[in-house]
């Protein structure tokens, strides 16, 4: 076992990175990182210098003996490097505003990882994505991918049909979100409950939830639906649950699912927010700079809470987890983004799902949860052929295929509004498309 780790972070300067920096530190002694490489973009610049220098005082105060490297140089972050983790935004949050807003004018959900905004969120960052994985094949062929990089199950999907990189696992901090909020419904600790996932990335279910052995989803269910849902995600509205459909269900869907269920009540929602306060973008934009604010401060050597603000709480325990037991080979069971491998019944094996996983030295190995529900398996059928579809349009920049994305994803309402919708965006990210401009 190698004793020490070089890791790269693609996307260093993100407003996230001092999740990532406490998770190494507290996992130091059985994670012995030596150089973690921060990288970015010439636009990113400012924000990875902050970050960056934040980052340095938390190892500095800590103790631990990790060389932190700034960079703009993605080639010498990759060289050697064991493990790459990505967590870019192309286009910055400027592009998210768009794909939140132009979808609303349609009477349409605008999200950055549902509908037609997930499906430009793919486009944009599919072709970067697979253009590291050559870089990974060239540099650091042993190393591991771990994506955070939205959307991760669409990213995934395109990792596994179109690299030759094997070494690939879409993380996302859903499902430990989901498992914590059941324990504290239930009173007790995590590690005594097991939670079995299955689905895909932003469309996973909870379907069984075992309290020291014993199957107590039920209990869970109605739980779920008299008190306060303790398990949204800081980024959707909490709208509540229609109780009797929760507990026909039986399962405890991710919080993106309201997207499906519940749209004309979330599209309302998200009108009145974006009138209120802008889009999510706009709100995130407004975190973001208090937040790199704070990260000046040269007082400051430790994750400031206020990144609580965002959705994305509990990243680091998903990646930090994942590297470790890979590292380790510690062989628990983590919920990861992998090829499915016949694991989730009915789905492509070659497909990516969000499943949990046995994490081993040789990667995830995705344990057997036979076939979802017949309730839940036509939309999660729906959006893997809308993934599939997206993930092809965006490696060719065929227009064709996009339309197809767009008209069959279940949010958007006619073949008209998607070629309409399909054109606006277009339009609007255009530089950051150069496959559909060609
Ligand atoms: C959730 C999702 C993440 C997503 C995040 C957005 O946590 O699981 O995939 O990136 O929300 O949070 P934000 O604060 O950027 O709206």
């Amino acid at each position: 076992m190698k004793k020490s780790l070089k890791i790269a972070t693609i996307g260093g300067g993100s407003s996230y990175t001092p999740e990532l920096i406490e998770g190494f530190i507290n996992r130091y002694d059985e994670l012995p990182i030596s150089e973690l490489w921060l990288v970015d973009v010439e636009e990113g610049r400012e924000k990875l210098e902050i970050v960056g220098a934040l980052a340095k005082r938390m190892v500095e105060k800590a103790g631990v003996p990790i060389q932190i490297h700034l960079t703009m140089d993605r080639e010498a972050a990759l060289k050697d490097a064991d493990f790459v983790t990505t967590q870019f935004r192309v286009g910055r949050l400027e592009a998210r505003m768009l794909d939140e807003s132009i979808p609303l004018k349609y009477d349409v959900i605008g999200q950055e990882t549902n509908g037609p905004g997930g499906l430009f969120k793919g486009l944009r960052t599919i072709p970067v994505i697979l253009d590291i994985c050559r870089d990974i094949e060239r540099l650091c062929p042993d190393a591991w991918l771990v994506n955070f990089t939205n959307p991760a199950g669409m990213v995934t999907e395109a990792v596994l049909r179109y690299s030759n990189i094997t070494k690939v696992v879409g993380l996302c901090n859903g499902p430990i979100g989901i498992e914590k909020g059941i324990a504290k419904e239930l009173g007790v600790d995590t590690s005594r409950i097991y939670v079995e996932f299955a689905g895909l990335n932003h469309m996973v279910f909870a379907k069984n939830v075992y309290l020291d052995g014993k199957n107590v989803t039920s209990t869970v269910m109605e739980k779920m639906t008299k008190n306060e849902d303790g398990i949204s995600l800081k980024n959707i509205a909490d709208v509540g649950w229609d109780p009797l459909f929760l507990n026909t269900l039986g399962m405890v869907p991710i919080g993106y699912l309201r997207y499906y269920y519940q749209t004309a009540i979330m599209l309302a929602e998200q009108k009145a927010a974006v009138a209120k306060e802008g889009t999510r973008a706009e709100v995130v934009k407004r975190v973001e700079t208090e937040l790199f604010e704070l990260y000046k401060n040269l007082d400051l050597a430790e994750k400031p809470k206020q990144l609580e603000q965002r959705g994305g709480a509990y990243y680091s325990e998903a990646a930090c987890n994942l590297i470790h037991s890979i590292y380790n080979d510690k062989r628990d069971i983590q919920t990861v983004n992998t090829r499915n491998n016949g694991a989730v019944a009915g789905i492509d094996p070659d497909s990516a799902v969000e499943v949990n996983c046995v994490i081993t030295r040789q990667g995830p190995i995705p344990l057997t949860t036979g076939p979802l529900p017949i309730a839940v398996n036509g939309l999660v059928q729906s959006i893997k052929s809308f993934e599939r579809l997206a993930a092809e349009a965006a490696v060719t920049g065929d227009y064709n295929t996009a339309l197809l994305a767009m008209t069959i994803n279940p949010l958007v309402p006619s073949d008209a509004i998607a070629h309409q919708l399909l054109d606006e965006l277009l339009e609007a990210h255009q530089a950051y498309l150069p496959q559909f401009n060609k």
